[in-house]
Protein backbone atom coordinates (compact mmCIF):
# COMPACT_ATOMS: atom_id res chain seq x y z
CA UNK A 1 0.00 0.00 0.00
CA UNK A 2 1.39 3.42 -1.42
CA UNK A 3 -0.85 5.39 1.06
CA UNK A 4 1.49 7.95 3.36
CA UNK A 5 1.43 6.77 6.74
CA UNK A 6 2.42 9.74 9.47
CA UNK A 7 3.50 8.75 12.70
CA UNK A 8 0.12 9.49 14.01
CA UNK A 9 -1.78 6.76 11.72
CA UNK A 10 -0.28 3.92 12.90
CA UNK A 11 -2.16 3.08 15.47
CA UNK A 12 -4.68 2.84 12.70
CA UNK A 13 -3.03 0.98 10.47
CA UNK A 14 -2.04 -1.41 13.76
CA UNK A 15 -5.82 -1.74 14.28
CA UNK A 16 -7.15 -1.75 10.58
CA UNK A 17 -4.83 -3.54 8.65
CA UNK A 18 -4.09 -2.97 5.11
CA UNK A 19 -5.46 -5.55 2.95
CA UNK A 20 -8.26 -4.47 1.63
CA UNK A 21 -6.26 -1.33 -0.62
CA UNK A 22 -4.45 -4.56 -2.02
CA UNK A 23 -7.91 -6.47 -3.73
CA UNK A 24 -8.20 -4.69 -6.62
CA UNK A 25 -10.61 -1.92 -5.74
CA UNK A 26 -9.10 1.54 -6.70
CA UNK A 27 -11.02 3.81 -4.15
CA UNK A 28 -11.56 7.10 -5.22
CA UNK A 29 -8.60 9.96 -4.09
CA UNK A 30 -8.77 11.03 -0.28
CA UNK A 31 -11.56 7.86 -0.03
CA UNK A 32 -9.23 6.09 2.83
CA UNK A 33 -9.91 2.08 2.13
CA UNK A 34 -9.60 1.69 5.88
CA UNK A 35 -12.39 3.98 6.28
CA UNK A 36 -14.95 1.31 4.74
CA UNK A 37 -17.50 0.33 6.95
CA UNK A 38 -17.64 -3.23 6.21
CA UNK A 39 -14.24 -3.19 6.89
CA UNK A 40 -15.24 -2.81 10.79
CA UNK A 41 -18.05 -5.27 10.39
CA UNK A 42 -15.46 -7.89 9.34
CA UNK A 43 -12.39 -7.38 12.00
CA UNK A 44 -15.97 -7.86 14.80
CA UNK A 45 -16.91 -11.37 12.59
CA UNK A 46 -14.23 -12.99 10.53
CA UNK A 47 -11.09 -11.96 11.11
CA UNK A 48 -10.77 -14.65 14.30
CA UNK A 49 -11.02 -17.17 11.01
CA UNK A 50 -10.23 -15.16 7.78
CA UNK A 51 -7.46 -13.55 9.60
CA UNK A 52 -7.17 -10.02 9.68
CA UNK A 53 -6.12 -9.00 6.54
CA UNK A 54 -8.64 -11.30 5.03
CA UNK A 55 -5.71 -13.19 3.87
CA UNK A 56 -6.77 -16.56 5.49
CA UNK A 57 -5.74 -18.10 9.12
CA UNK A 58 -8.49 -20.84 10.35
CA UNK A 59 -9.96 -20.62 7.43
CA UNK A 60 -9.36 -19.92 4.00
CA UNK A 61 -8.06 -16.46 2.49
CA UNK A 62 -10.52 -14.05 0.87
CA UNK A 63 -8.19 -11.78 -1.15
CA UNK A 64 -6.17 -14.88 -3.14
CA UNK A 65 -8.91 -15.29 -6.04
CA UNK A 66 -9.42 -18.54 -4.96
CA UNK A 67 -13.29 -19.69 -4.48
CA UNK A 68 -14.22 -22.55 -3.16
CA UNK A 69 -17.73 -21.78 -3.16
CA UNK A 70 -18.48 -19.55 -5.78
CA UNK A 71 -16.79 -15.86 -6.65
CA UNK A 72 -20.04 -13.73 -7.53
CA UNK A 73 -21.36 -11.12 -5.56
CA UNK A 74 -24.32 -13.52 -4.40
CA UNK A 75 -22.29 -16.36 -3.75
CA UNK A 76 -20.23 -14.58 -1.32
CA UNK A 77 -23.63 -13.09 -0.20
CA UNK A 78 -25.02 -16.60 0.25
CA UNK A 79 -21.78 -18.00 1.99
CA UNK A 80 -22.23 -15.22 4.49
CA UNK A 81 -25.26 -15.32 4.90
CA UNK A 82 -26.01 -19.27 4.86
CA UNK A 83 -23.04 -20.11 5.99
CA UNK A 84 -21.46 -23.22 4.85
CA UNK A 85 -22.38 -25.97 7.89
CA UNK A 86 -20.54 -28.72 6.81
CA UNK A 87 -16.98 -26.78 6.61
CA UNK A 88 -17.83 -24.80 9.48
CA UNK A 89 -18.96 -21.37 8.33
CA UNK A 90 -21.22 -19.96 10.74
CA UNK A 91 -24.19 -18.43 9.08
CA UNK A 92 -24.73 -14.62 9.72
CA UNK A 93 -28.20 -14.30 8.51
CA UNK A 94 -29.36 -13.68 12.26
CA UNK A 95 -26.86 -11.53 13.19
CA UNK A 96 -26.06 -9.13 10.17
CA UNK A 97 -28.57 -7.74 7.95
CA UNK A 98 -28.67 -7.24 4.46
CA UNK A 99 -26.90 -4.03 5.06
CA UNK A 100 -24.02 -4.87 6.91
CA UNK A 101 -23.57 -8.12 4.85
CA UNK A 102 -23.52 -5.96 1.58
CA UNK A 103 -20.74 -3.87 3.11
CA UNK A 104 -18.53 -6.62 4.17
CA UNK A 105 -19.28 -7.96 0.34
CA UNK A 106 -18.17 -4.50 -0.87
CA UNK A 107 -14.67 -4.34 1.39
CA UNK A 108 -13.81 -8.37 0.09
CA UNK A 109 -14.35 -7.00 -3.44
CA UNK A 110 -12.42 -4.00 -3.11
CA UNK A 111 -16.18 -1.75 -3.84
CA UNK A 112 -15.61 1.91 -2.65
CA UNK A 113 -17.83 2.83 -0.28
CA UNK A 114 -19.93 5.76 -0.72
CA UNK A 115 -21.68 7.65 1.83
CA UNK A 116 -25.90 6.42 0.78
CA UNK A 117 -27.64 10.07 0.57
CA UNK A 118 -31.54 9.29 0.18
CA UNK A 119 -34.11 12.51 -0.45
CA UNK A 120 -36.73 11.48 2.29
CA UNK A 121 -40.22 13.12 0.41
CA UNK A 122 -43.28 12.37 2.56
CA UNK A 123 -41.33 15.52 4.79
CA UNK A 124 -43.20 19.04 3.95
CA UNK A 125 -39.47 20.29 2.96
CA UNK A 126 -37.32 17.83 0.67
CA UNK A 127 -34.23 17.45 3.03
CA UNK A 128 -31.39 15.05 2.48
CA UNK A 129 -30.27 11.94 5.04
CA UNK A 130 -26.55 11.36 5.38
CA UNK A 131 -25.57 7.83 6.63
CA UNK A 132 -22.78 8.40 8.49
CA UNK A 133 -21.12 5.66 10.61
CA UNK A 134 -22.83 7.09 13.68
CA UNK A 135 -25.73 9.02 12.53
CA UNK A 136 -28.28 9.58 10.08
CA UNK A 137 -27.63 13.53 9.33
CA UNK A 138 -30.16 15.39 8.14
CA UNK A 139 -29.41 18.20 5.62
CA UNK A 140 -30.67 21.07 5.43
CA UNK A 141 -30.72 24.21 3.05
CA UNK A 142 -30.58 27.07 5.79
CA UNK A 143 -30.16 30.36 3.73
CA UNK A 144 -30.34 29.40 -0.18
CA UNK A 145 -29.62 32.33 -2.39
CA UNK A 146 -28.34 35.92 -2.04
CA UNK A 147 -24.97 34.97 -0.98
CA UNK A 148 -22.24 35.31 -3.09
CA UNK A 149 -18.67 33.03 -2.17
CA UNK A 150 -19.51 33.12 1.73
CA UNK A 151 -16.23 32.58 3.08
CA UNK A 152 -16.46 33.04 7.56
CA UNK A 153 -19.41 32.39 9.27
CA UNK A 154 -19.78 32.90 13.12
CA UNK A 155 -22.47 33.21 15.70
CA UNK A 156 -23.75 36.59 17.44
CA UNK A 157 -26.67 34.67 20.13
CA UNK A 158 -28.54 31.54 19.56
CA UNK A 159 -30.99 32.79 16.38
CA UNK A 160 -28.31 35.15 14.59
CA UNK A 161 -25.18 35.10 12.79
CA UNK A 162 -22.90 36.79 10.90
CA UNK A 163 -21.38 36.03 7.40
CA UNK A 164 -18.99 37.30 5.23
CA UNK A 165 -18.96 37.28 1.62
CA UNK A 166 -15.58 37.44 -0.26
CA UNK A 167 -16.87 40.36 -2.60
CA UNK A 168 -16.11 42.50 0.79
CA UNK A 169 -19.79 41.66 2.45
CA UNK A 170 -20.80 41.44 5.69
CA UNK A 171 -24.18 39.93 6.19
CA UNK A 172 -26.57 38.72 8.98
CA UNK A 173 -28.83 35.97 9.08
CA UNK A 174 -31.63 35.36 11.94
CA UNK A 175 -32.80 31.95 11.51
CA UNK A 176 -32.07 30.98 8.38
CA UNK A 177 -32.97 34.15 6.99
CA UNK A 178 -30.82 36.48 4.90
CA UNK A 179 -31.04 39.92 5.45
CA UNK A 180 -31.40 42.00 2.48
CA UNK A 181 -28.93 44.59 2.86
CA UNK A 182 -25.21 44.17 3.88
CA UNK A 183 -23.98 45.41 7.25
CA UNK A 184 -23.02 49.08 5.83
CA UNK A 185 -19.87 50.89 6.50
CA UNK A 186 -17.33 47.92 6.75
CA UNK A 187 -13.71 48.87 5.64
CA UNK A 188 -13.26 48.51 1.83
CA UNK A 189 -11.21 45.02 0.47
CA UNK A 190 -9.11 43.92 -2.15
CA UNK A 191 -11.17 41.57 -3.63
CA UNK A 192 -9.25 39.73 -6.28
CA UNK A 193 -7.75 36.20 -6.85
CA UNK A 194 -8.20 34.79 -3.15
CA UNK A 195 -8.45 38.03 -1.62
CA UNK A 196 -11.20 39.51 0.39
CA UNK A 197 -13.32 39.87 2.85
CA UNK A 198 -12.49 36.46 4.56
CA UNK A 199 -12.54 35.79 8.44
CA UNK A 200 -15.52 37.06 10.88
CA UNK A 201 -15.16 36.13 14.64
CA UNK A 202 -17.80 37.07 17.82
CA UNK A 203 -15.34 38.02 20.62
CA UNK A 204 -16.30 35.25 23.62
CA UNK A 205 -17.70 38.37 25.44
CA UNK A 206 -19.50 39.71 22.64
CA UNK A 207 -22.48 39.97 24.96
CA UNK A 208 -20.35 42.43 27.32
CA UNK A 209 -18.06 44.42 24.74
CA UNK A 210 -20.03 44.31 21.39
CA UNK A 211 -16.87 43.48 19.82
CA UNK A 212 -16.82 41.72 16.40
CA UNK A 213 -13.49 40.81 14.53
CA UNK A 214 -13.03 41.18 10.51
CA UNK A 215 -9.53 39.75 9.14
CA UNK A 216 -9.35 40.79 5.25
CA UNK A 217 -7.14 41.53 2.29
CA UNK A 218 -6.14 45.58 3.01
CA UNK A 219 -4.90 47.71 0.44
CA UNK A 220 -1.86 49.52 1.62
CA UNK A 221 -3.79 52.87 0.30
CA UNK A 222 -7.06 51.59 2.45
CA UNK A 223 -8.88 51.79 -1.05
CA UNK A 224 -9.80 48.50 -3.14
CA UNK A 225 -6.92 47.79 -5.55
CA UNK A 226 -2.95 47.99 -5.44
CA UNK A 227 -0.44 46.22 -2.95
CA UNK A 228 -2.48 44.71 -0.29
CA UNK A 229 -1.56 42.37 2.81
CA UNK A 230 -3.74 40.18 5.56
CA UNK A 231 -5.12 43.10 7.91
CA UNK A 232 -7.24 42.36 11.45
CA UNK A 233 -9.94 44.86 12.58
CA UNK A 234 -12.11 45.24 15.32
CA UNK A 235 -15.82 47.10 15.32
CA UNK A 236 -19.24 46.65 16.48
CA UNK A 237 -22.88 46.72 15.04
CA UNK A 238 -25.74 49.66 15.29
CA UNK A 239 -28.61 49.86 13.34
CA UNK A 240 -27.17 47.27 10.69
CA UNK A 241 -24.19 49.46 10.42
CA UNK A 242 -19.88 48.64 11.55
CA UNK A 243 -18.98 51.30 14.04
CA UNK A 244 -16.36 51.92 16.65
CA UNK A 245 -13.71 50.27 13.95
CA UNK A 246 -9.78 49.84 15.25
CA UNK A 247 -7.35 48.26 13.48
CA UNK A 248 -5.84 44.92 15.53
CA UNK A 249 -3.61 44.08 12.89
CA UNK A 250 -1.56 45.99 10.12
CA UNK A 251 1.82 44.34 8.78
CA UNK A 252 4.43 46.09 7.94
CA UNK A 253 4.34 48.00 4.33
CA UNK A 254 6.93 46.52 2.57
CA UNK A 255 5.55 43.10 3.16
CA UNK A 256 2.35 44.42 1.03
CA UNK A 257 2.56 43.25 -2.41
CA UNK A 258 0.74 42.86 -5.65
CA UNK A 259 0.73 39.01 -5.14
CA UNK A 260 -3.61 37.95 -4.94
CA UNK A 261 -3.20 34.63 -3.09
CA UNK A 262 -2.35 32.99 0.38
CA UNK A 263 -3.96 35.58 2.56
CA UNK A 264 -4.81 32.76 5.11
CA UNK A 265 -6.89 33.26 7.44
CA UNK A 266 -9.22 33.03 10.08
CA UNK A 267 -9.14 34.51 13.63
CA UNK A 268 -9.65 32.51 16.83
CA UNK A 269 -9.87 33.37 21.02
CA UNK A 270 -8.39 30.83 23.29
CA UNK A 271 -9.22 30.55 27.02
CA UNK A 272 -6.37 32.65 28.18
CA UNK A 273 -8.19 35.08 25.97
CA UNK A 274 -5.09 35.42 23.49
CA UNK A 275 -6.00 36.02 19.51
CA UNK A 276 -4.34 34.29 17.18
CA UNK A 277 -4.70 34.83 13.08
CA UNK A 278 -2.77 33.66 10.62
CA UNK A 279 -1.39 35.01 6.98
CA UNK A 280 -0.07 32.58 4.06
CA UNK A 281 3.38 32.92 2.30
CA UNK A 282 1.69 35.21 -0.08
CA UNK A 283 3.03 33.24 -2.92
CA UNK A 284 6.64 33.87 -1.76
CA UNK A 285 7.29 30.41 0.02
CA UNK A 286 10.96 31.60 1.09
CA UNK A 287 9.27 34.29 3.28
CA UNK A 288 7.30 31.74 5.63
CA UNK A 289 10.94 30.93 7.22
CA UNK A 290 12.05 34.59 7.70
CA UNK A 291 11.13 35.93 10.94
CA UNK A 292 10.95 39.50 9.89
CA UNK A 293 8.39 38.60 7.66
CA UNK A 294 4.54 38.71 8.58
CA UNK A 295 3.55 35.81 5.64
CA UNK A 296 3.66 32.40 6.30
CA UNK A 297 3.31 32.56 10.29
CA UNK A 298 0.59 31.92 13.22
CA UNK A 299 0.86 35.71 15.25
CA UNK A 300 -0.84 35.79 18.57
CA UNK A 301 -2.17 39.44 20.10
CA UNK A 302 -4.00 40.63 22.75
CA UNK A 303 -7.44 41.48 21.76
CA UNK A 304 -6.81 45.05 21.51
CA UNK A 305 -4.18 44.20 18.90
CA UNK A 306 -1.34 45.08 21.70
CA UNK A 307 1.39 41.83 22.01
CA UNK A 308 1.79 39.67 24.73
CA UNK A 309 5.14 40.49 26.33
CA UNK A 310 5.34 36.35 26.78
CA UNK A 311 5.68 36.07 22.09
CA UNK A 312 8.03 33.46 21.38
CA UNK A 313 10.61 35.83 19.31
CA UNK A 314 9.80 39.58 21.47
CA UNK A 315 13.59 39.36 22.33
CA UNK A 316 14.88 38.63 18.74
CA UNK A 317 15.71 41.81 17.50
CA UNK A 318 15.70 41.04 13.97
CA UNK A 319 11.98 38.85 14.27
CA UNK A 320 8.21 40.88 14.64
CA UNK A 321 6.71 40.61 17.82
CA UNK A 322 3.59 39.08 16.46
CA UNK A 323 4.71 36.12 15.07
CA UNK A 324 4.09 32.81 16.94
CA UNK A 325 4.94 30.00 14.88
CA UNK A 326 6.57 29.96 11.28
CA UNK A 327 7.14 28.05 8.50
CA UNK A 328 3.37 27.60 7.28
CA UNK A 329 2.10 28.00 3.43
CA UNK A 330 -1.22 28.98 3.73
CA UNK A 331 -3.45 28.18 6.76
CA UNK A 332 -7.70 28.54 6.21
CA UNK A 333 -8.62 26.54 9.31
CA UNK A 334 -7.91 27.17 12.96
CA UNK A 335 -9.68 26.31 16.07
CA UNK A 336 -8.83 25.49 19.69
CA UNK A 337 -9.23 22.32 21.50
CA UNK A 338 -12.22 22.05 23.55
CA UNK A 339 -10.27 20.21 26.25
CA UNK A 340 -6.62 20.52 26.03
CA UNK A 341 -7.01 24.20 24.86
CA UNK A 342 -4.04 23.93 22.45
CA UNK A 343 -4.41 25.39 18.97
CA UNK A 344 -5.00 23.47 15.62
CA UNK A 345 -4.57 24.72 12.31
CA UNK A 346 -5.34 23.52 8.47
CA UNK A 347 -2.80 24.37 6.14
CA UNK A 348 -3.34 24.07 2.48
CA UNK A 349 -0.07 22.80 1.20
CA UNK A 350 0.69 22.31 -2.53
CA UNK A 351 -0.50 19.42 -4.73
CA UNK A 352 -0.02 16.37 -2.01
CA UNK A 353 0.87 18.25 1.15
CA UNK A 354 -2.46 19.31 3.32
CA UNK A 355 -2.04 19.03 6.75
CA UNK A 356 -3.35 19.49 9.84
CA UNK A 357 -0.78 20.74 12.44
CA UNK A 358 -0.74 21.30 16.24
CA UNK A 359 0.77 24.81 17.23
CA UNK A 360 2.95 24.85 20.05
CA UNK A 361 4.99 28.32 20.24
CA UNK A 362 7.83 29.08 18.76
CA UNK A 363 7.83 26.00 16.36
CA UNK A 364 9.06 26.25 12.77
CA UNK A 365 6.36 24.10 10.60
CA UNK A 366 8.79 23.39 7.75
CA UNK A 367 7.14 25.32 4.77
CA UNK A 368 9.00 25.23 2.26
CA UNK A 369 12.00 23.50 3.78
CA UNK A 370 10.38 20.05 3.81
CA UNK A 371 6.88 19.09 3.06
CA UNK A 372 5.07 16.31 1.88
CA UNK A 373 3.46 17.95 -1.38
CA UNK A 374 4.65 18.47 -4.48
CA UNK A 375 4.50 21.90 -7.09
CA UNK A 376 0.95 22.00 -8.86
CA UNK A 377 2.81 20.98 -12.25
CA UNK A 378 4.75 17.88 -10.51
CA UNK A 379 8.21 18.98 -10.22
CA UNK A 380 9.45 18.01 -6.65
CA UNK A 381 9.87 20.61 -4.10
CA UNK A 382 11.82 18.71 -1.97
CA UNK A 383 12.18 14.59 -0.98
CA UNK A 384 12.64 15.71 2.83
CA UNK A 385 9.78 15.30 4.84
CA UNK A 386 11.00 15.03 8.43
CA UNK A 387 13.57 16.93 9.44
CA UNK A 388 14.81 17.12 13.68
CA UNK A 389 13.58 20.46 14.95
CA UNK A 390 10.59 20.80 12.60
CA UNK A 391 7.29 19.72 13.69
CA UNK A 392 5.94 17.37 11.48
CA UNK A 393 2.08 17.40 10.87
CA UNK A 394 -0.53 15.45 12.38
CA UNK A 395 -2.17 14.60 9.54
CA UNK A 396 -1.54 14.51 5.58
CA UNK A 397 -3.58 14.31 2.55
CA UNK A 398 -2.33 12.63 -0.25
CA UNK A 399 -3.62 13.95 -2.63
CA UNK A 400 -5.04 16.94 -0.84
CA UNK A 401 -8.43 18.00 -0.62
CA UNK A 402 -7.84 21.28 -0.58
CA UNK A 403 -8.06 21.79 2.82
CA UNK A 404 -9.57 24.85 4.19
CA UNK A 405 -11.82 25.36 7.30
CA UNK A 406 -11.54 22.86 11.02
CA UNK A 407 -13.84 23.02 13.72
CA UNK A 408 -14.04 21.01 17.00
CA UNK A 409 -17.23 19.66 17.34
CA UNK A 410 -18.44 21.32 20.31
CA UNK A 411 -22.62 20.78 20.28
CA UNK A 412 -25.17 18.45 22.03
CA UNK A 413 -26.52 17.23 18.52
CA UNK A 414 -23.89 14.51 17.81
CA UNK A 415 -22.39 13.58 21.46
CA UNK A 416 -20.51 10.57 19.97
CA UNK A 417 -18.83 13.48 17.51
CA UNK A 418 -17.48 15.88 20.66
CA UNK A 419 -14.56 17.18 20.53
CA UNK A 420 -13.39 15.50 16.93
CA UNK A 421 -12.78 17.61 14.00
CA UNK A 422 -14.49 18.33 11.25
CA UNK A 423 -12.17 19.69 8.10
CA UNK A 424 -13.64 20.74 4.97
CA UNK A 425 -12.32 20.56 1.62
CA UNK A 426 -12.56 22.79 -1.48
CA UNK A 427 -11.60 20.97 -4.11
CA UNK A 428 -13.09 17.47 -2.81
CA UNK A 429 -16.13 19.39 -1.99
CA UNK A 430 -16.33 17.31 1.09
CA UNK A 431 -16.90 17.31 5.09
CA UNK A 432 -14.77 15.00 7.04
CA UNK A 433 -14.86 14.28 10.68
CA UNK A 434 -11.63 12.83 12.48
CA UNK A 435 -11.62 11.43 15.07
CA UNK A 436 -8.88 12.52 17.85
CA UNK A 437 -7.21 11.34 20.32
CA UNK A 438 -5.13 12.85 22.64
CA UNK A 439 -2.86 14.87 20.17
CA UNK A 440 -3.79 12.39 17.51
CA UNK A 441 -5.60 11.86 14.80
CA UNK A 442 -7.30 7.87 14.34
CA UNK A 443 -10.15 7.65 11.98
CA UNK A 444 -11.21 9.67 9.22
CA UNK A 445 -14.60 9.52 7.55
CA UNK A 446 -16.12 11.29 4.82
CA UNK A 447 -19.67 12.40 6.12
CA UNK A 448 -21.08 15.02 3.40
CA UNK A 449 -20.09 15.31 -0.36
CA UNK A 450 -20.58 16.87 -3.95
CA UNK A 451 -22.62 20.15 -2.24
CA UNK A 452 -20.10 22.68 -3.58
CA UNK A 453 -16.54 24.10 -2.40
CA UNK A 454 -17.05 24.01 1.73
CA UNK A 455 -15.24 27.56 2.65
CA UNK A 456 -16.14 27.03 6.84
CA UNK A 457 -17.96 25.29 9.23
CA UNK A 458 -19.22 26.03 12.64
CA UNK A 459 -20.72 25.00 15.19
CA UNK A 460 -24.02 26.57 15.76
CA UNK A 461 -25.54 27.27 19.08
CA UNK A 462 -27.82 24.48 19.07
CA UNK A 463 -25.41 22.08 18.42
CA UNK A 464 -25.92 21.86 15.11
CA UNK A 465 -23.58 22.14 12.37
CA UNK A 466 -23.52 25.11 10.01
CA UNK A 467 -21.51 24.96 6.56
CA UNK A 468 -20.91 27.55 3.57
CA UNK A 469 -20.53 26.26 0.52
CA UNK A 470 -19.64 27.70 -3.17
CA UNK A 471 -21.49 26.86 -6.10
CA UNK A 472 -24.33 26.55 -4.71
CA UNK A 473 -23.48 29.69 -2.52
CA UNK A 474 -25.36 28.19 0.71
CA UNK A 475 -25.37 27.82 4.09
CA UNK A 476 -26.00 24.35 4.96
CA UNK A 477 -26.92 23.07 8.17
CA UNK A 478 -26.54 19.18 9.57
CA UNK A 479 -28.66 17.76 12.45
CA UNK A 480 -28.97 14.38 13.86
CA UNK A 481 -31.92 12.83 12.67
CA UNK A 482 -30.77 9.49 14.60
CA UNK A 483 -27.77 7.74 16.17
CA UNK A 484 -27.09 4.28 14.48
CA UNK A 485 -24.97 1.49 14.88
CA UNK A 486 -23.04 0.47 11.58
C1 LIG B 1 -15.45 -19.94 12.93
C2 LIG B 1 -14.62 -19.54 11.82
C3 LIG B 1 -15.23 -18.67 10.75
C4 LIG B 1 -15.79 -17.45 10.90
C5 LIG B 1 -15.95 -16.66 12.20
C6 LIG B 1 -16.13 -16.99 9.60
N1 LIG B 1 -15.83 -17.93 8.67
FE1 LIG B 1 -16.06 -17.79 6.68
N2 LIG B 1 -15.49 -19.70 6.45
C7 LIG B 1 -15.01 -20.49 7.44
C8 LIG B 1 -14.68 -21.78 6.91
C9 LIG B 1 -14.09 -22.94 7.69
C10 LIG B 1 -14.99 -21.71 5.55
C11 LIG B 1 -14.87 -22.84 4.51
C12 LIG B 1 -13.67 -22.65 3.62
C13 LIG B 1 -12.39 -22.69 4.38
O1 LIG B 1 -11.90 -23.67 4.84
O2 LIG B 1 -11.88 -21.57 4.60
C14 LIG B 1 -15.47 -20.38 5.30
C15 LIG B 1 -15.85 -19.93 4.06
C16 LIG B 1 -16.18 -18.62 3.79
C17 LIG B 1 -16.48 -18.11 2.46
C18 LIG B 1 -16.45 -18.89 1.19
C19 LIG B 1 -15.08 -18.92 0.66
C20 LIG B 1 -14.95 -19.65 -0.66
O3 LIG B 1 -13.84 -20.12 -0.89
O4 LIG B 1 -15.90 -19.67 -1.42
C21 LIG B 1 -16.71 -16.79 2.60
C22 LIG B 1 -17.02 -15.79 1.51
C23 LIG B 1 -16.58 -16.48 4.01
N3 LIG B 1 -16.28 -17.60 4.68
C24 LIG B 1 -16.76 -15.22 4.53
C25 LIG B 1 -16.82 -14.98 5.89
C26 LIG B 1 -17.22 -13.74 6.44
C27 LIG B 1 -17.50 -12.47 5.66
C28 LIG B 1 -17.25 -13.89 7.78
C29 LIG B 1 -17.68 -12.87 8.82
C30 LIG B 1 -19.00 -12.34 8.68
C31 LIG B 1 -16.83 -15.23 8.06
N4 LIG B 1 -16.60 -15.86 6.89
C32 LIG B 1 -16.69 -15.76 9.32
C33 LIG B 1 -14.85 -20.17 8.78
C34 LIG B 1 -15.28 -18.98 9.34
Amino acid sequence: MRLFQPASKLALSALLPAGFACTGGSPAPGQNAQDHPGRAFYAQYCATCHGADMDGGMASSLVDGQWEFGDSREDIYRSIADGIPEAGMPAYRDVLDERQINLIVDAIQGVEYVPVSRVVEDEPEEYEVLETLDYDVRVEVWVGEGLEVPWGIDFLDASRALVTERAGRLRLVENGQLHPDPIADTPPVVAQGQGGMMAVTVHPDYEENGWIYLAYSRALDDGTSGPSQTSVVRGRIEDHRWVDQETIYRAPEDSHTNARQHFGTRVVFDEAGYLYFVIGDRGDPPTSQRLDSPNGKVHRLWPDGSIPEDNPFVDDEDALDTIYTYGHRNQQGMDIHPVTGDLWTAEHGPRGGDEINLIRAGKNYGWPEITYGIHYDGRTITRERFRPGIEPPVWVWRPSTALCAIEFYRGEQFPLWRNHLLATALRNEDLRLLQVRNDRVIHEEVILRDRGRIRDVTTGPDGAIYLLTSRPHQILRLTAEREVLR
